[in-house]
């Protein structure tokens, strides 16, 4: 038992990237299923542009896996997912490509893709060409993805998503700094991440130059 949970716990220790994180990095990690419409539209509109204006602040962590029913069967668990089966192959191919990057910015464009194909459809052929950004071929991610490693990537991302969240009563969710995050406007991403930087970047600069100047001409119209 206890060595099952330190090969968990070292799993999970090596799943993070953190060879680039540095003293101010804010960490941020989204836990989303690869097929919750709402999911997708938070990704590909929000946070991926947020991340690129945030680039060197932030450590950005993405974890496929959300509502999941885990049950033991025969000594092999067995994974449901809440929008079906090709949601828990969708999560086990990201996994996949994930795990081969290093570049935290060719892994969010890697999700990116794969998120804004599968808006239109289920195509594991236009899925595959999104692993070029990680220089991977579909077939190698469809190999990990229906192997035991796309596998055992799935399992130890829901163990990670259970370290940081107690209650999953919304999907996607949003932790900074190991705390989840109630985001009430999910356009407003990029202002909590710049209040959390302390408005130190350039782009939060920005945000509260508009913002200001938005306020001094409802001033002047008063
Ligand atoms: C998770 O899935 C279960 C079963 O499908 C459902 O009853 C529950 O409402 C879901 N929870 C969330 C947060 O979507």
């Amino acid at each position: 038992m206890k060595f099952y949970a330190l090969v968990i716990l070292l799993g999970i220790i090596s799943l993070q990237p953190s060879l680039q994180q540095s003293k101010n990095q804010l960490v941020v990690t989204l836990f989303y299923e690869p097929l919750c419409p709402f999911c997708r539209s938070y990704f590909t509109d929000h946070l991926y542009y947020t991340y690129l204006m945030l680039q060197k602040y932030i450590r950005l962590e993405l974890v496929p896996y959300g509502n999941v029913t885990k049950e033991l069967h025969n000594l092999e668990y067995t994974y449901k997912c809440q929008h079906g089966p090709n949601e828990c192959l969708l999560s086990q191919f990201q996994a996949c490509g994930l795990i081969r990057s290093t570049d935290q910015r060719s892994q969010a464009e890697f999700i990116g893709c794969i998120e804004s194909e599968s808006k239109t459809a289920f195509n594991l052929k236009a899925f595959g060409a999104c692993g070029s950004i990680l220089g991977l071929s579909g077939k190698e991610l469809m190999t990990c993805a229906l192997g035991p490693e796309g596998l055992n990537l799935f399992g130890l991302h829901g163990e990670k998503q259970k370290l940081y969240i107690t209650n999953l009563n919304q999907i996607p969710w949003l932790v900074i700094n190991y705390k989840q995050v109630k985001l009430e406007k999910p356009e407003d991403t990029l202002k909590v991440l710049c209040q959390y930087l302390k408005n130190e970047p350039l782009a939060c600069k920005e945000i509260l130059l508009s913002s200001n100047s938005q306020n001094s001409i409802v001033m002047k119209q008063n």
